[in-house]
This record gives C-alpha cells, sequence and structure tokens, in this order.
C-alpha cells in the first residue's frame, strides 16, 4: 500500500520527507512525489523507485520546512509520473496526497466538469483535490470546512495531507480507514501512514480516527471532528525501537524475521499465559455463551483462520466458520447473535478486514481481533483484541506475525475447551505446556534446516510450477507455503487438500513436477502418503516435510521437524516452507522484501 509522511516544523522538509519515504518503502509502490512550500509550493514525481524521485530534486536548493511525499500503489491510473501524487487542484489551490479510493470518484468528475474543472491524471485521487477546492471556493469557510464537506460527499477510503496555497503555515490531514498518525517533536509536527516513517525524530503520537481532521503548525496539533468542533485526543507513546524495523546485518527483512520466530513466539506466549493458566482480556462467562465462531481475514492471515478453524472446533467442538474477508462481507449472512467474530490481521488496516469487522458489529456479533500493531484501526474498533507480539514487521511477506498469531489461536483454543469442558485440567496444562516448547523447537528448525534448505531452493530457482499438498491442518499449512513462494518468487504454486488432487488436477502432473507434501497428522498420514505415492508414479519429484517419527521411504527430499502435539504441527511445518520460498527468491536475485505489485498492508479494496 502506499506510504505518505508529511512534515510542518523548524527543519528542511526535502529530507525528512525522503527518509520517511524510505522508511516506507516496505509497504509496496510503484511512483512517488512530494510537494515542498518554501515562498510557493514545489512538487516533483517521479515513475519507480524512490531514487529515481530523487534523482529529480538533485542540485535544487528546497529550503522549504513544510511539505508532503507520498510513495503511490496504484488503484485508479497506471503507475506513470503524471499519475503519482501529489495531485493539484486546477488553480493550484489546493495539493494533497493521498492512500485509498474514493468510489464515487466518477460522479463527482462530473459534478466538478460541470463547474468547469479539468483533469490531468487517471487517478481518483486529483479529483479529491478539486472536490476540497471547490467546497473550498465555494463556502468560503477555510480548509477545514471544505475537508470536512468533502468527508461528507465522497465515498471510500482515504488518508490525505493537503497544503493551501492560502494557508502557508498550515499542513491538514484527515482519514477514513486508510492508516495515518501524527507525531510531535520540538522541531515540529510529522503525519506518516505507520509508525517507521517518523520514529527516528519521536516516540509521541496520536491517532487520528475516521472523519477526523488535523491542522498541523510549526509546533501544535489541533484535531476536529466532522461538526468543525475541536476535540482533544491523548498523546501516545511507541515503545519499540527503529533498530527493530531495521535489518541489523541480515541481507533482507523477511529472513531477520524468520529468525526472530523463535524469539516472538516466547514473547506472545508469555503475554498471554502466567502460572500456566491463560490470561485474556475476555470474561469467562462472555466466552462460555459462544455457540458459533467466525474467522475472518485475508491472505497469510486467512491461512491462520483455516489453522485456527480446525484446532478450536476439535478442541471446544464449538462450529467455526471460517472466511476470506473479501467473500464474508458480501455473503450477506445473518450472523448468530451468541457468536464471536475473529478478525486476524498483522497490520490491523486491511480494508476487507476491517469491513468484515463492521458487517459483524452492524449485527450486534461480539468480535475480537488477533492483530500485531498495537492502535491499528482493527485492533481499536475490536470488542476485544488479542495482541501478537511480532514487533513491526517490515517484509511484505509475513513470516514472524504468521508465527505469533497461531500462538495465540492455539491459546484460544485450549482457553475455550476449558471453559466449554471439553479438556480436562490435566489436558490443559499438557497443551500449555506442549505450546511453551515451541519457540526452542522452532529455533533447533532454524538452527539445524536453514543451510540445507538453502542449497535444496537453488535446485529448484527456475521450476515453473509447485504443488503443496496435505489433509486437515497440513492442507492448511500447504496453503501458506504456496502463497510464500508464489509472494516472493512469482513461481507459479498451487495448494491442494491431498485427497482432492486426483479429482483433477492431478492430470498437471508430469515428469520432474514439484510436490511438497505436508504429513504430520498422526490420524491421517498414510492417506497422505498414498497421494504422494499417486504422484510420484507420475513423475513428480517430492519433497516431504514430517515428524522424526513419519518416514515417507519415497520422498526425495525428507525434511525433519520436531515432534509436538497434533495440533502445533503447523508451527513447525511452516519455517522450511518459509525459508524454502525466501532462498528460492534469493537465488531468482528478486527483490525478496518489496515483491512486485505487493503492498505489506492492503488498505484498498
Ligand atoms: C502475506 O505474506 C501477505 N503479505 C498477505 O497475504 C497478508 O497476509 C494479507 O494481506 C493480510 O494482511 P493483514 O494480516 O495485515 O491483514
Ligand atoms: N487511489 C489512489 C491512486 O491510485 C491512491 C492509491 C494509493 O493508496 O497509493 O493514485
Amino acid at each position: 500500500m502506499c506510504g505518505i509522511v508529511g512534515y510542518n516544523g523548524k527543519e528542511k522538509a526535502v529530507n525528512i520527507l525522503l527518509d520517511g519515504l524510505s522508511r516506507l518503502e516496505y509497504r509496496g509502490y510503484d511512483s512517488a512525489g512530494l510537494a515542498i512550500r518554501d515562498k510557493k509550493i514545489e512538487v516533483f514525481k517521479a515513475k519507480g523507485k524512490l531514487d529515481n524521485l530523487r534523482e529529480k530534486i538533485k542540485g535544487k536548493r528546497l529550503k522549504g520546512t513544510i511539505g508532503i511525499g507520498h510513495t503511490r500503489w496504484a488503484t485508479h491510473g497506471e503507475p506513470s509520473e503524471n499519475n503519482a501524487h501529489p495531485h493539484i487542484s486546477n488553480d493550484g489551490c489546493v495539493t494533497l496526497v493521498h492512500n485509498g479510493i474514493i468510489e464515487n470518484y466518477r460522479e463527482m468528475v462530473l459534478k466538478l466538469e460541470s463547474h468547469g474543472y479539468k483533469f490531468y491524471s487517471e487517478t481518483d485521487t486529483e479529483v479529491l483535490a478539486n472536490v476540497i477546492d471547490y467546497y473550498y471556493k465555494k463556502y468560503k469557510n477555510g480548509p477545514m470546512d471544505a475537508i470536512n464537506r468533502t468527508m461528507v460527499r465522497v465515498r471510500g477510503s482515504y488518508a490525505i495531507c493537503v497544503m493551501f496555497e492560502d494557508y502557508p503555515d498550515e499542513l491538514w490531514v484527515a482519514r477514513k480507514d486508510s492508516p495515518m498518525i501524527i507525531g510531535i517533536s520540538d522541531d515540529g509536527l510529522y503525519a506518516a501512514s505507520d509508525v517507521p516513517a517518523i520514529l527516528k525524530y519521536t516516540r509521541n503520537v496520536y491517532y487520528i480516527d475516521n472523519m477526523e481532521v488535523a491542522c498541523l503548525t510549526k509546533n501544535k496539533v489541533t484535531f476536529y471532528n466532522l461538526n468543525g468542533d475541536e476535540i482533544k485526543k491523548e498523546l501516545k507513546e511507541i515503545k519499540w525501537n527503529l533498530s527493530v524495523a531495521e535489518k541489523n546485518g541480515y541481507e533482507h527483512f523477511m529472513i531477520k524475521e524468520i529468525n526472530e520466530e523463535d524469539e516472538v513466539i516466547k514473547k506472545t506466549f508469555n503475554s498471554f499465559v502466567h502460572n500456566n493458566k491463560i490470561e485474556f482480556p475476555i470474561s469467562d462467562d462472555e466466552l462460555k455463551n459462544i455457540k458459533q465462531i467466525y474467522i475472518v481475514a485475508c491472505g497469510s492471515a486467512y491461512h491462520v483462520g483455516v489453522c485456527a478453524g480446525y484446532i478450536i472446533e476439535d478442541l471446544t467442538k464449538v462450529s467455526v466458520r471460517v472466511d476470506i474477508a473479501s467473500e464474508f462481507r458480501y455473503r450477506h449472512l445473518e450472523l448468530d447473535k451468541d457468536g464471536l467474530v475473529i478478525i486476524v490481521s498483522q497490520s490491523g488496516e486491511t480494508a476487507d478486514s476491517l469491513a468484515a469487522l463492521r458487517e459483524a458489529k452492524s449485527q450486534g456479533v461480539k468480535t475480537l481481533g488477533i492483530v500485531n500493531v498495537v492502535s491499528s484501526t482493527i485492533a481499536r474498533e475490536a470488542d476485544y483484541v488479542l495482541y501478537t507480539l511480532a514487533g513491526p514487521e517490515i517484509s511484505v511477506a509475513t513470516t514472524k506475525a504468521f508465527s505469533t498469531q497461531l500462538i495465540v489461536s492455539y491459546l484460544f483454543g485450549i482457553h475455550l475447551a476449558l471453559l466449554k469442558g471439553k479438556i480436562t485440567n490435566k489436558e490443559y496444562t499438557s497443551l500449555i505446556k506442549e505450546v511453551s516448547t515451541l519457540g526452542d523447537k522452532t529455533k533447533k528448525i532454524l538452527d539445524k534446516l536453514t543451510n540445507d534448505i538453502q542449497k535444496l531452493s537453488s535446485e529448484f530457482a527456475n521450476v515453473k510450477d509447485a504443488f503443496y499438498i496435505g489433509r486437515g491442518l497440513d492442507y492448511a499449512i500447504s496453503l501458506e507455503g504456496s502463497l510464500k513462494l508464489k509472494e516472493v518468487s512469482y513461481i507459479h504454486s498451487e495448494a491442494y487438500a491431498a485427497g482432492e488432487l486426483k479429482h483433477g488436477t492431478i492430470s498437471l502432473i508430469e515428469d520432474g513436477t514439484l510436490v511438497i507434501g505436508i504429513v504430520t497428522q498422526d490420524d491421517i498420514y498414510e492417506k497422505t502418503i498414498s497421494n504422494l505415492m499417486e504422484v510420484k508414479s507420475r513423475g513428480a519429484y517430492i519433497i516431504t516435510i514430517s515428524p522424526e517419527n513419519i518416514d515417507i521411504p519415497f520422498s526425495d527430499y525428507k525434511i525433519h521437524i520436531p515432534n509436538t502435539s497434533k495440533y502445533f504441527y503447523p508451527s513447525l511445518a511452516v519455517i522450511p516452507l518459509q525459508l524454502l520460498s525466501y532462498y528460492i527468491s534469493v537465488s531468482r536475485g528478486l527483490d525478496v522484501d518489496k515483491p512486485r505489485n505487493l503492498a505489506k498492508s492492503v488498505t484498498v479494496e
């Protein structure tokens, strides 16, 4: 998703904007731009990477101490210099950058054209700049009024930083659904899509909420609601260090974050388990009353949901329905009033997941967020939140957040199973004890397998297709293994329920086709082995991931992981899959942390 940085203070804005945008590159983008105001507003834009923008401003004496910057992830209009932000209203009165989508922008184009406006780009953002300009000129009530009227009129999502020609000392910010934070230091005020952009300058931030407007001057910020009333905000302190959001000697964030998994698994476990008891910020009565669980998420978080669905259902005997967020919200499902909707999200800003949360709340159903980013929108809007303590995850491909989400899912299932009387205290204690070993078992895999998998990966750098198969929880993890490979190596891959392969897709198996079998589940592994034999007999190259006590003699490459409870194998099986994807991507010379077309947090639909 795009990155926004704004600054208004004592220092030269250009350096702060470029530094901030570079720390947001992980969010994914295709072009960039900035606007600096000295005597007048100067705009610079470039297609491609930030270096192209730096080239554009090389040698320019940009002394201005107020400005806005943007890395664009195109939704309306191709990635190009012309479509890059900032966008400017027709007569230059309004200059803005925007993260999100204006859904009714076509309607607004017609309205504005009828008032003589013209457009130079294909973006919805340019329309937004002119809508603000239209209301600014029509009602002559200043920037806040123009922005408020615009927020009432447009539909969609936005986080915007706006400069007005007539207000040289003010930077205006507004948001609905897209992320934005406001930072303050002795050197000025900052606006940014995410914390890493401004952490070098301040730990002190305000969270601007939906449909709120903020005016940033050189030394203070004032917040307003939609009625134009001033509102007070609590200053919060960011607890983590910028070094966590840096590579610390690793070649890529992805491999750094994979190697943090053992520690963050323990940290997340220890945040919920004290004296062998699971403690959640949800009352036992509230949990006991749950009759139906819905788990809703996107991408890898959805794969955590699939794992959690199997585990929670098996442990608690409560029906669990797992849904992709973008499907859930349009199913028009009448949710069980005694249900619980669990939204899993690393960023806490994913538009589809946020919309699903709001759909659940509109039906009066309790919601729980399993979220990594503190005070993110999903975390703030859910009735309850269980934070994963993965720390900032910079690589677009999630690894450590995924693993910590699994830990929270296990603990939720164990806790609910005891409350529902489905497991004994002895089983409760034993399950918790086994979860407590997963950090060390992860470390053992990393220490023992990394070099071998790095070697193995070089053999598959040019494979054309890969199939991941498994049953039950092994199928759930095969979904994640397949996505990891696609995301970072651009190799086509499919995850398949092992029992389903013979119903069509097996026709794709031919000599040398790579098939990765995840085989961890005691009660069904023999079935998966039969399915692997079926593809082996048709020429497939078989890589298997299984516990030390499950041997698959005909496997071409055996990856063994430590034994654990059947419920918790996803945490261990996923590590080799993450390493395999990472090293294949590296051997293909790709931009592992910022894969093409992808964004770290998809804040548009
Ligand atoms: C995972 O590697 C991807 N980056 C993507 O599928 C991600 O899991 C998905 O977009 C959901 O993001 P969230 O967890 O921040 O909601
Ligand atoms: N919808 C806007 C555009 O396509 C903003 C995209 C973004 O969030 O970067 O330019």
